[in-house]
């Protein structure tokens, strides 16, 4: 028998949020009754797949709560911006949109307008938001979101400014509420919630509190909704999705996990994001190599090639390792697709240690790589670190880096051409001779044309050409 998730909230809690759901739903029928025509809601999400998975959340309860979907802000009676906090730059379009509605709500003071997410969830943002966005009625961090059936119902009762980030950082798990997901045949899943690796310049452990995970019943479960439903490519999701489990009562690791999804009747592909180098190991790239429906695909960030950054960011693993595991995870997958984050400019990082960053992309090759300019957060440690390379010197950095990997993956994308690959088609592409959009098994980028295809489907296919970006290929005949 499986225990219940010592975080997970007590069903009578859930229970009431479905009562409020019910009362707004009453609203919004009355509201349509009169006006003839649904409240609507307009959703805009900052930031990663965690908060892209909220954000479906959010919409599931919207949803149920009798309310459409709005294509903008103006259209809509309910808006909520689910916020990010990794970057000052995801803090200050967050900001910058929520200031732009100052005068939408002049025209029509009964909207609702409502942040969430990771940015609101840090100590000193309520009050900010307080003082210096009088616009907004709704703040809920992180760990309040399942709540926000009552959150808006109070203030649909005539309440200003309801404002919760309450919640304990060790986190909870909210189980059964509903979930509205985009169209196509890819889907988000959590398997597990927050971080417990506190590398010295991430906020995350902050504002998304300890790791927690979801039970593998209530995984699969949702895992074979989805498959019924008609998704193909499931993507799971966890900030180190490498420690699942580890705090669950019963024996299970990731890669008990994803062996026991691989076994669900079906023809589907399972990825699963972000893995984090030290805790990757060779039983999850053995499990990996064996399970069929699992990509080959593997986004291992290493953040800098140097080890003694890597220390300054605690992260616990040395270039050397890195090198080993990509070799490892190679001899088992030949052809699997890699890719990772980078940060530059990491305070005290000299070109010699940014030099060995360079050195470990050209000799790995990557598929794809994220690259990010170090941005200092208030509250972690790195924040107080001494800089000692200049804007301009961190700005040349990362472009010889995007250059270095544009060198690198040229080649790799061309050498798909002439081969066969099989793809899943996930919608239209902007290409007319090439007129749909996929993805190869690895996750690459594929423009396709050719009989038979449409959204949903999986499909032989001949790489007929390619570029940085994109292959562009014709079904196999
Ligand atoms: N949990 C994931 C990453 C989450 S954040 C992991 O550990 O891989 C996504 C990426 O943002 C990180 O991998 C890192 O490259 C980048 N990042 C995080 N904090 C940052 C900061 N303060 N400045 C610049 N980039 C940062
Ligand atoms: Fe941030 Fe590190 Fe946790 Fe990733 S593993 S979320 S980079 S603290
Ligand atoms: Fe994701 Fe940004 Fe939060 S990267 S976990 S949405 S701080």
């Amino acid at each position: 028998m499986e225990i219940k998730a010592p975080t997970a909230i007590p069903q009578q809690e859930i229970d009431r949020q479905f009562g409020y759901i019910e009362r707004i739903a009453a609203y919004s029928r009355d509201a349509e009754l009169r006006t003839g025509q649904k409240p609507l809601a307009y959703i805009q999400t900052f930031g990663c797949q965690q908060n892209e998975a909220d954000s479906e959340r959010i919409a599931g309860m919207l949803h149920d709560m009798g309310y459409g979907k709005a294509e903008s802000p103006e259209q809509a009676d309910v808006l909520i911006y689910n916020t990010c906090a990794v970057r000052e730059h995801a803090e200050s379009r967050a900001l910058g949109n929520i200031g732009a509605l100052s005068h939408l709500k002049k025209q029509r003071p009964d909207i609702t307008i409502g942040l969430c997410g990771c940015m609101v969830q840090q100590e000193h943002m309520p009050d900010k938001i307080r003082k210096s966005y009088p616009q907004v009625n709704l703040l809920f961090g992180t760990h309040a979101l399942w709540r926000l059936p009552e959150l808006l119902y109070r203030r649909l009762s005539g309440e200003k400014r309801v404002f919760d980030i309450s919640g304990d950082v060790r986190g909870t798990i909210a189980e059964g509420l509903p979930v509205l997901r985009g169209q196509g045949p890819k889907a988000w899943l959590s398997i597990m919630y927050g971080c417990n690796n506190f590398c010295t310049y991430c906020i995350v452990p902050y504002v998304r509190g300890r790791e927690r995970s979801r039970c593998p019943k209530d995984i699969e479960k949702e895992f074979r909704t989805l498959i019924a439903q008609g998704y193909k490519d499931i993507t799971l999701l966890g900030q180190n999705v490498n420690s699942y489990g580890k705090d669950l009562d019963i024996q299970i690791d990731f890669s008990d996990l994803l062996a026991r999804l691989n076994r669900i009747e079906g023809d589907f592909l399972i990825r699963f994001m972000t893995s984090h180098p030290k805790d990757a190991s060779h039983k999850l790239l053995d499990t990996m190599a064996t399970c069929d429906k699992v990509a080959k695909q593997l986004h291992l960030p290493f953040q800098s090639g140097s080890d003694e950054i890597l220390k300054r960011m605690n992260r616990g693993y040395t270039a050397e390792k890195y090198r080993s595991l990509i070799a490892y995870a190679r001899e088992k997958m030949p052809g699997i697709t890699l890719s990772s984050d980078i940060i530059v400019g990491f305070p005290g990082e000299t070109e010699a240690d940014f030099q060995q960053t360079l050195a470990l992309v050209q000799d790995v090759g990557f598929d794809a790589l994220f690259t990010f300019l170090f941005s200092r957060r208030s509250g972690t440690p790195a924040a107080s670190y001494e800089d000692t390379a200049s804007k301009e010197e961190k700005q040349n950095r990362f472009e010889r880096l995007l250059k270095a990997q544009d060198i690198c993956v040229l080649p790799r994308q061309q050498a798909y051409v002439g081969r066969c690959l099989r793809v899943l088609i996930e919608g239209e592409s902007k290409d007319t001779d090439y007129p749909f959009l996929a993805r190869t098994e690895g996750g690459l980028l594929i423009c396709c044309a050719g009989e038979g295809l449409e959204p949903g489907i999986f499909a032989g296919v001949n790489v007929e050409k390619a570029t940085l970006r994109c292959l562009f290929a014709r079904v196999e005949r």
